[in-house]
């Protein structure tokens, strides 16, 4: 795969997320705070359709898998057996020049010497490790016992719940538990705008088997997870997968790849399928003294499950949406003239909006009155937005570059002024096209439901 870098695309998408209400800098007007982002109208609305489509086919649709929602603050001991109290950590480098700290693998080299990024200097110290979690206190006492820590990953919850899971839930292995949520990581160096952030959501499953199914899952779930992105907009030939080479795994992993997405800014990981293997219910079981194994009725034998980890993000996979959907072509208005049509070409799936709902003219009460009918009747299936002001052409406009691929315009045929037979049709012009049918106001619903789900 070819990936060209395109600095300049990028910064046009960041600009129409802010101008357009996608997302925003938290805590913008006290100067911001790095590497946290806020969702606005439109980012939220794109952020809950992916993560109701990952959670549709990831638990709904299936036998095998159940959901839960886990706490964000954890006990210190989880963490620690789970390994990252002691080794979740990137070595870090301070600059004596300019006092910047800087992630001792990602420095750049002139003629074999480490340099600083911020200033060039050359006077760096010795690395050190700096843990990535963020730590809090539980109560008003300050003694180490009231530590807790933000979660950095949704995945603990999981196995620290496995036996509470399996015995209510009743499932046999091979079955999976899975979790949407929050994760936080005090990442030194968050860039390529909500590409690595401090606070962050995942989607993760954790699908328990027998030991000598794991090979055989871990290429399942590569595979659904393709599909997934597939199935929300991103084409295969933009997707790559990383086998990751043995020395970069886990130490307990016995395979994991990368799906990779080609970002303007060069191919980036948007999820982990890893296979973990029984290496986190046995830390856990070990450490806790109770029990996480797993009585198979059909054999009487006891065993630790093993783990097959899908991992994705749900930010990164929202910039990804974005960056696919992100296009402009040259236009020419009804009068002649060309311009730029700026849209963002989401699949209708994630669409923030599905559908904008137009009166011709806001100045025609009955137009108005049928275009309100129109919005009551798909506002309980899904997003619509109603806009009245300024020239039809205009308010499509606008919502190309929010992405909306539908629009519904109530005109004079609707009200059967001119032709009888088209009383309570509407105009439905579609997005990525720009062309335009007539459709019966009773066949919307069906219509744009198809299309949404
Ligand atoms: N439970 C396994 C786990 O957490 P990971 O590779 O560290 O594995 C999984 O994270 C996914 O979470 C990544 O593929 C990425 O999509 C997302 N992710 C991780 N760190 C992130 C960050 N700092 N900002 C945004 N997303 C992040």
């Amino acid at each position: 795969m070819t990936i060209k870098n395109d600095p300049q695309r990028m910064e046009k998408i960041v600009s129409l997320c802010k101008r357009r209400g996608f997302i925003f800098q938290a805590s913008e007007i006290y100067g911001g705070l790095n590497g946290v982002w806020d969702y606005g109208p439109l980012g939220v609305e794109l952020k809950r359709n992916l993560k109701d489509y990952w959670w549709r086919v990831m638990v709904r649709e299936r036998d095998d898998v159940v959901g839960m929602d886990g706490a964000i603050l954890t006990h210190r001991a989880v963490l620690k057996a789970s390994g990252h109290e002691d080794t979740f950590s990137d070595p870090m480098v301070d600059c004596r020049t300019c006092k910047t700290r800087l992630r001792a693998d990602q420095l750049p080299e002139k003629n074999g010497v480490k340099q600083c990024p911020s200033c060039g200097g050359k006077d760096l110290t010795e690395a050190r490790p700096f843990n990535l979690m963020f730590s809090t206190q539980i109560g008003a006492s300050a003694d180490p016992e009231a530590i807790a820590y933000l979660r950095p990953e949704t995945a603990q919850s999981i196995f620290v719940q496995f036996k509470n899971v399996l015995d209510t839930a009743r499932k046999k292995v091979p079955f999976g538990i899975a979790q949407i949520g929050k994760a936080f990581r005090n990442e030194i160096n968050p860039r390529n705008y909500i590409f690595r952030s401090r606070e962050f959501e995942q989607m993760e499953l954790e699908y328990f088997c027998r030991p000598e199914q794991g090979m055989e899952l871990l290429d399942y779930w590569l595979e659904e997870r393709l599909k997934f992105y597939e199935n929300i907009g991103l084409p295969r030939e933009k997707l790559h997968v990383l086998t990751v080479p043995d020395a970069d795994r886990a130490f307990y992993s016995k395979g994991t790849y990368d799906i990779e997405y080609a970002f303007p800014f060069g191919l980036q990981e948007l999820e982990g399928v890893a296979y973990r293997t029984d290496y986190d219910l046995t830390q856990h079981q070990t450490a806790s003294g109770k029990p996480l194994d797993y009585f198979d009725e059909e054999t009487k034998a006891r065993f630790i499950p093993h783990v097959i980890e899908p991992s994705a993000g749900v930010d990164r996979t929202v910039l990804a949406l974005i960056c696919e959907a992100y296009d402009e072509e040259t236009v020419t208005d009804e009068k002649g003239k060309s311009e730029t049509r700026i849209l963002l070409r989401f699949h209708p799936r994630v669409a923030p909006i599905k559908a904008g709902v137009f009166p011709l003219l806001k100045n025609q009460a009955a137009l108005v009155e049928k275009a309100r009918e129109v919005q009551a009747l798909l506002r309980p299936l899904m997003n619509v937005f109603y806009d009245e002001t300024g020239a039809i052409g205009r308010r499509y406009r606008r919502q190309d570059e929010a992405g909306t691929p539908f629009g519904i315009t109530i005109d004079f045929e609707t009200l059967g002024e001119r032709d009888a037979a088209l009383r309570n049709t509407v105009t439905l012009r579609h997005r990525d096209s720009m062309e335009q049918e007539r459709v019966k106001i009773e066949e919307l619903c069906g219509r744009l439901v198809s299309a949404i789900s």
